[in-house]
Parts: structure tokens; sequence; C-alpha cells
């Protein structure tokens, strides 16, 4: 079983390019679907999500080519069946932007009720809702969801929930129906954007993505486009914030710096220096950090995905720190495993941490429990005084691509390693 081994204590220093954003390029794909012509899209990440996604579609009918690392192209033209329920969709959450996409394309899809990272419950209404809005008929049936109809209409449709998931499946879905649809109470994120400027390309007509109302003009058919997925916010703020636990120096490269304005507010607040160009961030970890207090909300507040990166940062921060997590309902499960490498972390009432400052993590053997949680304690671990081994890491390669290598290259001590000689080797190799 693949791990991580870490000896802790240096501080990471120099550039680091990130890749495209994993929760854009999952409903893009399914979009990519939505036509018969071909399209390209580049900037993709080489990550496992990506993977599982791309396989769920060769198995269809779409024909997907890998071009290079980070181009694919994609023809939905012959596409033999609209039940998509391998045993890898069931693991991961875009899976369920097939519906959108294959309610609107064929009137009809079917799809394994998605997984994705076990932080809450998770549920999918809202995009139910959307659609029986559109005018599907929807029931969920031996695991899957399946909905269909005859004839799908825009309608007009408030969210009861801002949420990213049903915000773009609905408009995938409305994208090829008959009429205006309205979606009220949106959510903001970069990726609906990137959604709707993707389908924008391929001929859709989308107005309003990135504020609260979205309107859909349905038009009859999409065509192929050629087009570049925007860099991941949530990557470029995990290395941010990994710069600011090592107290080191670290430039991220290839960002929309307006994506990250929450985390870089948090980052100048807990007393680190932040300098924005077009196109990248430098963070400077020079002063000992503060403590402060953040409540995660949906963008343009603080992302719930760097909710974990956040507290190991305040859990080194001088004095008491609180981080109030408002979006997912059982997102600290990381903790227990902060709490084993020295951190002083409390959760109350299940959406709380309070956090008292410690002088330094210690390393451990720690366990990964979901994607954000498990990046977040290898940060810990890159600063901890001593030698630490990371399982579970699999759930980290479903969202980063090459972690530990963009680590090692900022000058971290770590390596993957599957067996006990391995392990000993790191640590007869690191001292
Ligand atoms: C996406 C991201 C995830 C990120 C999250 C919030 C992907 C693959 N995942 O997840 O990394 O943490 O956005 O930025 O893009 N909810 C309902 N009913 C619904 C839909 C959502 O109650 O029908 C609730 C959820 O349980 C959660 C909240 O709304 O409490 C926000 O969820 P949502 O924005 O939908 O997150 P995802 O799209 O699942």
């Amino acid at each position: 079983m693949e791990q991580y081994a870490i000896k802790g204590g240096n501080p990471l220093v120099g550039d680091v390019e990130i890749a495209g954003a994993k929760n854009a390029a999952l409903p893009i794909f399914a979009a990519a679907a939505m036509t018969d012509e071909t399209v390209y899209i580049d900037n993709i990440p080489d990550v496992r999500d990506i993977d599982v996604m791309l396989d769920a579609m060769r198995s269809i009918g779409v024909v997907v080519k890998r071009i290079s690392r980070h181009r694919v192209m994609i023809n939905g033209g012959n596409i033999h069946n609209v039940t998509v329920e391998s045993d890898g969709c069931k693991k991961i959450r875009g899976s369920y932007y097939f519906l959108g996409a294959f309610l609107g394309k064929y009137k009809g899809a079917e799809v394994v009720l998605p997984g994705g990272c076990d932080i809450g419950s998770r549920g999918i209404d809202q995009h139910l809702k959307g659609f029986r809005a559109l005018g599907a008929e929807v029931i969920i049936e031996h695991g899957l969801v399946k909905a269909r109809t005859k004839c799908l209409r825009g309608s007009h449709i408030y969210m009861d929930k801002v949420s990213v998931g049903a915000t773009i499946n609905v408009m995938l879905a409305a994208t090829l129906a008959e009429g205006m649809t309205i979606i009220e109470n949106c959510a903001k994120e970069p990726h609906v954007v990137d959604v709707a400027n993707f389908l924008n390309s391929c001929g859709a007509n989308i107005k309003g993505a990135g504020t609260d109302v979205i309107r859909i003009r349905g038009v009859e058919r999409l065509h192929g486009t050629e087009y570049a997925i925007i860099p991941d916010q949530i990557e470029a703020g995990t290395f941010m914030f990994a710069a600011a636990v090592t107290k080191g120096d670290v430039t991220v490269k290839n960002v929309i710096p307006k994506h990250l304005e929450s985390v870089t507010a948090k980052l100048l607040e807990i007393g680190c220096e932040v300098e924005e160009a077009d196109d990248c961030i430098r963070v400077v970890a020079a002063k000992p950090l503060a403590h402060t207090q953040v409540r995660t909300l949906p963008y343009p507040g603080f992302p719930t995905d760097m909710q974990p990166q956040m507290t190991v940062a305040l859990a080194l921060a001088k004095g008491t720190s609180i981080v109030t997590e408002s979006v997912f309902e059982n997102r600290f499960k990381y903790v227990d495993e902060l709490v084993r490498m020295g951190g002083d972390v409390k959760v109350e009432g299940g959406d709380t941490a309070i956090i008292d400052g410690v002088e330094k993590y210690t390393g451990a053997s720690i366990t990964v429990p979901d994607l954000r949680g498990g990046a977040a304690l290898v940060i810990a671990a890159l600063a901890a005084e001593g030698c630490s081994i990371v399982d579970n890491i699999k759930y980290i390669q479903r969202g980063y691509e090459d972690f530990h290598i963009k680590l090692q290259n900022l000058g971290a001590q770590i390596e993957m390693v599957e067996t006990d000689k391995d392990v000993q080797k790191f640590r007869l190799k690191v001292g």
C-alpha cells in the first residue's frame, strides 16, 4: 500500500506550477459529451477522479483520447447507453453531472448515487428539485438516480441551498431545454463560471454565471470547441498555506489571484506577506503566525475545501483561534490525527474547532480521512519535528497532481513508500 514518508522541518521555498481545476474538469467532461461534435480540453489535471470520470465515459461509448497528460479529445457522437453505474463512479462526486448532461441531450439518464469524500450527508435534493422543475420524472431505485422526460421545458427555479453541484447540474440540463430557465440563489464558485463559459463556447446561451441568478435560454444543439480549464484554486491555496505552516517562501504560478482573495485575506490576517502578480501569488511567512477566526462559506467566502489547511496553520499560531464549518456537517475528521501530532484542537457541536496554538507538531503515523484533510495533514507533517508516515494517500491522489513531487521540488523531505523496508531506508537517508 502506498504511503508518504515525511521528515519535517524544512521551510518550503520556490515556485510551484498549479494544475487545472478538478472540480471544473469533471462537469466540463460531462458537458463535452452533450455535443456529437469533437471537443478538445486543455489544462486537465492528471488526478485519479479525472481517470474515473473518463473511464465511465468510455464505458458508455464516448470516444476519449488522452492526447497528452493535460489535453484530452472527447466525442460523444456514439453514446449507446445512458446508464452510468461503474464502481468508480460510486466513489466520486462528479459522476452526478451525467444526469444533467444526458437529461438535456437524450431526455433521460440513470446514474449511480454519487459518493465523494465522507464529509457529511451530501444530499442531492436540490439537483432533483431542479430536474423536476424542468419537467423530468425522477426516482431513486436500486442505487440509481433515474431521470426522464418527453420534453424538457425551461422553468424558474429557486435553490433552497447554495450548491455548486446542483447549480451546475441544472444548468447542464437547461442548456438543451425548450425556452428560458432562471436559476436563483446559485453557487458563484469559479468552476460554475468555467462550466458556463465552456457551454457557451459550444453554442449555449447562458448569462449571469458567477452571480446569484443564472439565465439560460435553451438551444437545440451544441457544437464542438477547444477549451482550457481554469487553474485549481484549492490546489493553489493548499500550497499557499504550506508556505505559511512551514515558515517558507512559495510562489504559486498559473493561478487567477481573484479566485484566491479570501485565502489571501486570511494569510495576511495571520501575519504572512502576500504579493500578487497577474498569474502568480507569492506567500512569505517570515513572522510567527497570529490567531484569528474563520467561517467557511460559499464563494466568495472562505472555501470549505481550505478549512483543514487553515486549521493546521492556526494550530501553530500564538493564541486561541476558532474555525467554524458551515457548509458540510462532518469535516473535522482529520483533527484526531492532528492531535496525535501534538495539535491542541477541540471540536465542539460538530461544526466548531477551538484551537490553542502550540509551538510545534511532532511526527507520527497518521491516516488520511478525506482529500483536503489529507493534504492538510501532510502539511502538518512537513512542519513537524521528526518523521511521519501517512497512510491512505489514495484520497490525496484523487485531487492533487504529483503532490509529493511538487513538495520535493520546494525542498520538502517526502517520499512515496510501499514497504517497511522503504520506510527504513527513508529514515536512514534523512537521519
Ligand atoms: C463541491 C465540490 C467540493 C466542495 C463543495 C463546496 C465537486 C466535485 N466537489 O461539492 O469539493 O467542497 O462543492 O464548495 O465539485 N446540499 C444539499 N442538497 C443538494 C446539494 C447540496 O443539501 O441537493 C448541501 C450539501 O450537503 C452541503 C452544501 O449543500 O452541505 C453544499 O454542497 P455542494 O455545494 O453541492 O457541494 P458539492 O457540489 O457536493
